[in-house]
């Protein structure tokens, strides 16, 4: 132990973080072996050049002046291309088991401030589901539709594996097979002191971690064994989506259909975008930088461009990006043998121990925090379409806990499309003067994964404003 201590005390001061074993001889031996396998994991030449590039400098993102909007699939195809033949082949690719789930669910889930994981929130408009049954029930739904396994990889974190798991064995992995489920924890980076580029302890024997984005769901996926047990499975397509959105369409035909068989797609990485609500709505944007397409951050998106508006009248960067994607297995390989994604960096609070090894809250942002975005993959494909799909039909997100892309805005749109579904199977609906349900609506998954399921449905003739309906 003592030679290793050693090695790696010399390490760390070549390095400028030498303060990390300060409290080396208080710690029991176990203690201290973990401590020590923690710095051992962390190659820190590359990591002196990530604090150096995002922690001592705050390198702006450079967005070219020729940005053009990316091209998208319209959700009204009125003509545009063949929506029904790209629906029946998409629905082939289902049938023949190469559609997985996964849901990156390793997040910190600050802004909502949950006691718990992000996926145990209790979502739906009213039995209050929570998120993970959610999807648990369209997975089942959609197997069951197509005859078929479709597998779920679940990528959490160090911090709430272990909470995650217990929630699916509690709730008897929500009716689906254990077998059918792959869990992993995701991986993390160190946080690192904004002022001085030391990475920081959260307690005298343990660096103080986060988890490295959900751009780390690539790395993840490879080191964790579920790409390996992809292949084994013949998984070819993976439907990647986020654990705060309920409305999400895991298993959508149309959409697999155009990334598997569009002509200008490649099967690597497709795209689900939304039409952006207004030019300051805070979602990344889908545009072409030298000839790939790529998403834009809202932050990085100059506000000009942001207001540009076509002669129609729509924005020109309308194309508003709701993390919802198609990973093709082989893009996955490729990613994960020879690329690596860029960082970005968040400014954020973290609590860490001090010189003297007390635990101190900052009040105010004190640590840079490294994450990778999935949506850096998307210029890596040789050619990745988008698809639009309605604001209504698949995009809830639940981010805070009141406000913009909350409980309250998600039962909202929750209520709305299920009061849309229902008009179209001939139901009246009562809407509130601005056009909104005006009664609380939930349409579970195992009755429906889309309007045309409800047509078998035992359905009321009208539902009156105020009523809480369940079906
Ligand atoms: P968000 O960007 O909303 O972050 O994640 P968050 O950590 O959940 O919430 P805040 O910002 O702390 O409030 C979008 C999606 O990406 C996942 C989240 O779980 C969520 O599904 N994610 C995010 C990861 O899986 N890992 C990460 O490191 C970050």
């Amino acid at each position: 132990m003592s030679k290793r201590l050693e090695t790696l005390r010399r390490v760390l001061s070549q390095h400028g973080q030498a303060h990390l074993l300060a409290f080396a001889d208080r710690l029991d031996a176990r203690a201290l072996g973990a401590l020590l396998d923690e710095l051992d994991a962390i190659d820190f030449d590359a990591l002196d050049a990530l604090i150096d590039r995002y922690v001592r400098h705050d390198t702006p993102v450079t967005v070219p002046d020729d940005l053009e909007p990316a091209p998208y699939y319209p959700h009204d195809p009125a003509g545009t291309y063949n929506a029904a033949s790209y629906a029946a082949r998409g629905a082939e690719i289902i049938r023949a088991g190469k559609v997985a789930a996964f849901t990156v669910a390793g997040g910190q889930g600050t802004r909502l401030g949950w006691n718990g994981p992000k996926g145990t929130f209790p979502a739906t408009v009213v039995t209050g589901k929570p998120l993970f049954r959610v999807f648990a029930e369209q997975i089942a739904a959609a197997g069951k539709t197509y005859g078929v396994t479709i597998p779920w990889y679940i990528m959490t974190s160090p911090a709430n594996d272990a909470d995650t798991r217990r929630f699916f064995e509690d709730n008897n992995c929500f009716g689906l097979s254990r077998r059918n489920i792959f869990m992993f924890p995701q991986g993390t980076m160190p946080s690192i002191d904004a002022a001085t580029g030391r990475l920081l302890l959260a307690a005298p024997g343990a660096l103080a971690l986060n988890p490295d984005g959900h751009g780390g769901a690539l790395r993840a996926l490879r080191a964790s064994g579920a790409l390996a047990d992809m292949g084994a499975r013949g998984i070819e397509h993976i439907s990647y989506f986020q654990v705060d959105n309920p409305l999400v369409r895991i298993v959508d035909p149309l959409f697999i259909g155009l990334h598997v068989g569009a002509p200008d797609s490649s099967g690597e990485m497709s795209s689900k975008m939304v039409a952006k609500a207004g030019p300051d709505e805070k979602v990344g944007v889908f545009a072409r930088v030298d000839g790939r397409t790529a998403v834009i951050e809202y932050s990085d998106l100059p506000p000009a461009l942001a207001a540009a508006r076509n002669p129609d009248g729509r924005l020109t960067f309308n194309a508003g990006s709701i993390a919802i994607h198609l990973i093709g297995v082989d893009f996955v390989e490729r990613m994960t043998s020879d690329l690596t994604l860029p960082f970005h960096r968040a400014l954020k609070k973290v609590p860490y121990v001090d010189e003297r090894g007390e635990l101190v809250e900052p009040a105010a942002a004190n640590a840079v925090k490294l994450e990778m975005f999935i949506f850096d993959a998307i210029p890596f494909a040789s050619s990745s379409i988008v698809y639009e799909t309605g604001r209504v039909e698949e995009f809830a997100p639940i981010k805070n806990a009141s406000g913009t892309d909350s409980v309250a805005t998600s039962h909202q749109l929750q209520s709305d499309r299920a009061a849309n579904w229902l008009e179209s199977a001939g139901v009246t609906v009562a809407r509130t003067a601005d056009g909104r349900a005006a009664a609380k609506i939930e349409i579970s998954p195992l009755t429906a994964l889309a309007p045309a399921d409800l047509r078998v449905a035992d359905l009321p003739e009208r539902i009156d404003a105020g009523a809480e309906v369940l079906l």
